[in-house]
């Protein structure tokens, strides 16, 4: 793979230059398929958009005031009683700094900035990453300084690595991809998966545990066990690594069960070393009983979602109810496919 590999949107700016005039930008959410963690250490990764969970961002910028300073406030669009709620995070604050240098804006830059989000936070969907691409992107346009998709990448990649720590770059990649996508070392390629391709390519569950989990503190976590015995670093990695390249291989050859087999290996992979809660184990449990041909945790863990397969969508149906009796609180049902970008 290499650099022309990358799958990320082009910037929607250009326009809107002036005060007054909002800058939209748009992202969604992801699941990871495979090798979450271990993608950390240079494992590759399958990774899904989900189209369905998205954010809308616009920033509309004002006349400065007369103090010298730059004023990009961030708020989250909310239900009445709390419609809009002001947004403090180190990522975005970052953000805004190295969108000044990659878009070199010399003047000074104020704008209120508005994101709208279906994502859960902390439930690793990506809703860091998607609202840092949708907000860099509106910020792009509003400014009227269109950025190539490597800058948008690197604006992501910077607000995620204060966010979370140690980032590897999928949800960077995946929260603005239109396929799912084989992610390694930094770049990505898409998988030539359709719809309605010759070869069968499943229904994904994804089910919210209804708690949050923290990915900084499950890299973290990692990070101080592999400190302390490197082996099992490796083994980790490379079981993964394993697990991932089979996985795909099945993709592509339209085995299901396979790939559903290589899932649910995964999830015990990353149970073990703590990743995983009881909630989360009761629901990947759950989804097999309920005939899903794989299941696991997804994202970064201690919390969160996880994700079954199954091999139509009326199996789909069923996996998705033994999920919610096992205490999911929400779950989405994802056909792997393609789907057009937010930009046509
Ligand atoms: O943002 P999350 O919770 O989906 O986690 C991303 C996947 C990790 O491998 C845990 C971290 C990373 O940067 O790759």
């Amino acid at each position: 793979m290499s650099s022309t590999d990358l799958v990320t949107f082009p910037g929607r700016g250009g326009t809107g230059a002036e005060p007054g005039r909002p800058g939209v930008g748009r992202a969604h959410g992801k699941a990871i398929l495979l090798g979450e963690h271990a993608v950390v250490y240079g494992a590759p990764a399958l990774v899904m958009p989900m189209p369905q969970l998205t954010v809308t961002v616009h920033a509309t910028r004002f006349a400065c005031p007369g103090d010298g300073a730059d004023k990009i406030s961030f708020a989250i669009a909310g239900q009445h009683p709390a419609p809009v709620t002001p947004l403090v995070t180190d990522g975005l604050q970052y953000l805004v700094e190295r969108f000044r240098e990659r878009a070199a804006v010399t003047g000074r830059m104020c704008a209120d900035v508005l994101i709208d989000s279906d994502i859960p936070q902390g439930r690793g969907l990506g809703s860091s990453a998607a609202c840092a691409r949708a907000a860099g992107l509106a910020l792009a346009a509003a400014f009227g300084r269109p950025l190539d998709p490597a800058a948008v990448y690197d604006l992501v990649q910077a607000s995620e690595t204060v966010a979370h720590g140690r980032a590897s770059g999928i949800d960077a990649l995946a929260t603005g991809a239109t396929a799912p996508l084989l992610f390694r070392g930094g770049s990505a390629r898409e998988l030539p998966i359709t719809l309605s391709g010759p070869r069968p390519a499943g229904v994904f569950v994804v089910a919210d545990s209804g708690a949050g989990g923290s990915t900084k503190e499950a890299v973290e976590l990692l990070r101080d066990r592999f400190e302390q015995d490197e082996q099992i670093k490796e083994a980790f990695v490379r079981r993964v690594s394993e697990l991932t390249t089979a996985a795909l291989r099945d993709l592509e050859d339209g085995r299901l069960t396979g790939f559903g087999a290589h899932m649910t290996e995964n999830h015990r992979l990353l149970r073990d070393l703590g990743i995983s809660t009881e909630p989360i184990d009761a629901m990947v449990e759950a989804a097999l009983a309920a005939g899903g041909l794989g299941a696991k945790i997804t994202g970064g863990g201690l919390g969160g979602c996880m994700i079954a397969l199954a091999g139509d969508p009326g199996q789909a149906e069923a996996v998705a109810h033994g999920i919610q009796e096992a205490g999911a609180v929400r779950t989405w049902v994802v056909p792997v496919g393609r789907f057009a970008s937010h930009d046509r």
